[in-house]
């Protein structure tokens, strides 16, 4: 699989892919991701990537043709399955947006700034728009970071244990039950003792009861959605 993320701070989004199971996914070469500074295809002499709205009113919106350029570019390369626009007004992300975009092999991610793009990028340019929950961040990147680790790990080979991701919060509709590690005491706070028991099935049990009274009791809307 290939992401490319189009931004006008490159910067920000290169720790994400820097450390931990990001960094070693892309080594692997189970993913490629690929960072481009929007800038860079601007025309305008001052290489302005961003200009006053048409009627007025406060901010500035992010101009059409350095993102078309930038765009283009990249579909010479490949093609596309989506290009995906980071925006808190876009469909919110969840698990099943992550599991689908993660069986998918090429896609674009823009990041919007000041007061987001000139709707014809919208319009025009982007297949999908998603958001990462009903809050505004200065910028798409942080969001734009979020997306791609949620696909990421999901892709066969990047979690050592390839079943630790079946086992997530969210996939089933069900929020992960408790974990415990050594010690076995501490403080006097003990681990269950079914934990330790070394009967299987019943550890099994015991975790999806947990996972289903979890569920209950802090989103028991996952469970109508079923
Ligand atoms: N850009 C600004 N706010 C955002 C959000 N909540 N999700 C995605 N992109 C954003």
């Amino acid at each position: 699989m290939r992401i490319d993320i189009l931004t006008l701070l490159p910067r920000l989004l290169e720790s994400p892919f820097a450390d931990s199971i990001l960094k070693r996914a892309i080594e692997k070469g189970l993913v490629e991701v690929g960072i481009h500074d929007i800038r860079k295809w601007s025309k305008d002499k001052h290489q302005k990537v961003d200009d006053y709205a048409f009627g007025g009113g406060a901010g500035m919106v992010m101009t059409i043709q350095p993102i078309d350029d930038c765009m283009e570019e990249l579909k010479e390369a490949r093609e596309y399955d989506e290009v995906i626009y980071m925006t808190p007004d876009g469909e919110t992300l969840n698990q099943q947006i992550a599991n689908e975009l993660s069986m998918k092999k090429n896609i674009m991610i823009l990041c919007g700034h000041y007061k987001g793009v000139d709707q014809r990028v919208r319009d025009h340019l982007v297949t999908r728009e998603i958001s990462i929950g009903d809050y505004v961040l200065s910028g798409g990147e942080l969001g734009a970071a979020v997306l791609a680790d949620s696909i990421i790990r999901l892709l066969p080979g990047v979690l050592n244990d390839e079943t630790s991701a079946l086992s997530d919060s969210f996939q089933d509709n069900l929020l992960a039950p408790p974990v415990y590690t050594r010690p076995a005491e501490y403080k006097g706070w003990t681990v269950p003792d079914i934990l330790r028991s070394g009967n299987l099935k019943a550890i099994d049990d015991w975790r999806h009861d947990q996972a289903v009274k979890r569920t209950m009791e802090r989103r028991p809307d996952l469970l109508e959605d079923k």
